[in-house]
């Protein structure tokens, strides 16, 4: 069966094949280093609101609510909702922690409710991003960080290179010049760059919400 969701959701996240690879994949998924990082960048602190979208199996919405946030975990697949709200059970707060559908898109919070809005290894999945970072600057509070952050599977020196290097072609093109300049049309401050973080190098966006 499917949900309201479906149309934004790609061919690789469909059918029992998925889900096993994305099983396959938990040890990668469930604990990254890079959700880490990016925790420890944005640095979201007690009773601060968070938003994670496209949080999968939740690795950087369980370390933002281990420092006392409030964290709401947006995702489209019934699947990594499902992992997700079983893992949440096991956090020290689990009342920090909500897993919602929704996607980037059209995200289920109201205006100028989030200071921290995340999303890891999810841009590449959105369908419009025009669409996608209207919602984000909408939810942002007056205060609001916001960071995006992909993998640079392009990148000759990503160890999964040769695996993956042609991602881009079956999903959303995360182009950093484009998507800082589309903040940039809602008046937003922003950069835009590709660095290394966690060892890795990505695509990262960060923008200041004011
Ligand atoms: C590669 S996983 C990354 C999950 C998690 N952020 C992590 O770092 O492990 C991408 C996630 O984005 C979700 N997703 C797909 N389309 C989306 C959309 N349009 N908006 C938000 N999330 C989406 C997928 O369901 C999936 O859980």
């Amino acid at each position: 069966m499917g949900n309201e969701f479906d149309r934004y959701r790609h061919q690789h996240d469909k059918g029992v094949g998925a889900k096993i690879s994305w099983l396959l994949n938990i040890p990668k998924f469930w604990n990254s280093p890079l959700s880490k990082e990016v925790i420890r960048i944005l640095g979201p602190e007690k009773g601060e609101n968070v938003l994670d979208i496209g949080a999968g199996m939740g690795p950087a919405t369980v370390e933002a609510a281990s420092r006392g946030a409030h964290v709401v975990a947006v995702d489209p697949s019934r699947f990594m909702r499902a992992v997700l709200g079983f893992r949440r059970q096991f956090q020290k707060n689990p009342g920090l922690i909500t897993v919602e559908a929704g996607v980037a898109e059209r995200i289920p919070l109201s205006k100028g409710s989030t200071d921290v809005v995340f999303a890891v290894n999810a841009v590449h999945h959105w369908v419009d991003l025009e669409a996608s970072i209207e919602e984000i600057v909408r939810v942002s509070s007056s205060q609001g960080r916001v960071l995006l952050v992909d993998e640079d599977f392009t990148n000759p020196d990503h160890p999964q290179h040769e695996k993956h290097h042609d991602h881009e072609e079956e999903m959303t093109k995360v182009d950093v010049d484009m998507i800082k300049s589309i903040f940039e049309s809602y008046g937003v401050e922003a950069t835009g760059e590709k660095v290394s973080l966690a060892g890795l190098p990505v695509k990262l966006i960060k923008a200041n919400v004011h």
